[in-house]
């Protein structure tokens, strides 16, 4: 039996999306047979279906890609609150993505993404299409699963540049704010946070305090620190912000001209301790570059786990790592759920009894 088999990336890059691709790709041409298979590469993810921007692609492009950063399909930002609204280009989103499916007479798709992606899959799903999604994304925020592909690799880089805080810290006796990715989940500055041996760590799932944050800073400082470092995850803010719903919250803050809640912290710790604070922002470096040693067996194991249930014709699924075990979910019970921190998770809990401050 011929497998023609559509392959796409879309929304924010991560490391390890190669080395996903990549197993899928070898588990099916070793487990249907190389003339057997046929592989169809979407550019720039839903973009590329709904443009129909497709390559055929050769066992050979699958090779030397393990250790690659990034994407070699390309990727783009395609919002799904979007996909069924026609905009000024009278482009059918959903109609052209089918379109594109039967015109390049794909037998399923596999749609490498993060929360975004897994709603335009499931919706794809819906439609008729055999879909099946890969998570991957460095905010580790996708539900059903353990792990994302993409969020060990940012969390080593997040807690080098943790590290590397530390010694310019205390050379100057300052405070350094890391600012680290994640608008609405805080796994990334959780993990790097402890990793990195900070101080203080604040998440968008524990608002904080700032008066609580300052005296946590000048207790550190009374003790003879002379220096503290705070991962501060970009999406946080305080428990007065935490009454408002996510668009009057950044509706106050444009009006109070602040810029990111990292700096507005900074700004307040040198005003209300003396002390002086510095923000670092490693912003998209925590995406680049070549996947851990980790993410590539996560991805590998991802990629094949996704090439049996192409043998399986088993559709309408994510793949997934739950409790140790690979295996898939349907998308059904998974999109549109995101995967929170909750306050009382152990890992929390095991940097409080640490002294870590969440600023609450
Ligand atoms: O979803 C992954 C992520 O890196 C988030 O942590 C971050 O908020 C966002 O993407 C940034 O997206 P962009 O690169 O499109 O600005």
């Amino acid at each position: 039996m011929k497998h023609r088999i559509g392959i796409l990336t879309s929304g924010g890059d991560c490391p390890g999306l190669n080395a996903t691709i990549r197993g899928v790709a070898k588990a099916c041409y070793e487990m249907l047979g190389t003339e057997n298979v046929e592989i169809v590469g979407v550019s720039d993810g839903y973009y590329g279906l709904i443009h129909n921007i497709c390559k055929e692609m050769k066992l050979d492009d699958f090779s030397g890609i393990l250790t690659r950063g990034g994407t070699i399909l390309g990727t783009k930002r395609q919002p799904f609150k979007m996909m069924k609204v026609i905009g000024d280009d009278n482009v059918d989103k959903v109609k052209n993505m089918k379109k594109t499916y039967q015109a390049q007479k794909l037998d399923c798709l596999l749609t490498l993404g993060g929360n975004g992606t897994h709603k335009t899959s499931k919706l794809l799903a819906d439609e008729g299409l055999n879909v099946i999604g890969l998570p991957k994304t460095i905010d580790n925020d996708i539900y059903g699963t353990d792990v994302t592909f993409g969020f060990h690799t940012a969390v080593d880089i997040a807690t080098d540049a943790l590290d590397r805080l530390h010694t310019t810290a205390s050379s100057h006796s300052r405070i350094l704010l890391c600012e680290i990715m994640g608008n609405k989940a805080g796994w990334l500055t959780l993990n790097a946070g402890i990793a990195g041996g900070a101080d203080i760590i604040l998440i968008p799932e524990i608002p904080y305090d700032i008066e609580k944050v300052c005296k946590s800073v000048l207790k550190r400082n009374e003790s003879g620190k002379n220096f503290s470092i705070i991962a501060v995850a970009e999406g946080c803010f305080d428990k007065d912000e935490a009454k408002l719903k996510k668009k009057e919250r950044a509706k106050r803050r444009a009006e109070a001209g602040i810029t990111t809640a990292t700096n507005r912290i900074a700004a307040q710790i040198n005003q209300m301790t003396g002390l002086e604070a510095r923000v670092c922002v490693p912003g998209h470096m925590l995406r680049g570059g070549s996947p851990s040693a980790y993410d590539r067996i996560l991805a590998t194991q991802f990629g094949v786990y996704a090439a049996q249930l192409i043998q399986k014709q088993c559709y309408g699924m994510t793949v997934a790592k739950v409790g140790g075990e690979i295996t898939a979910n349907k998308l059904d019970d998974v999109a549109g759920k995101t995967k929170f921190v909750q306050p009382e998770d152990q890992l929390v809990q095991t940097a409080r009894n640490l002294g870590v401050s969440f600023g609450d």
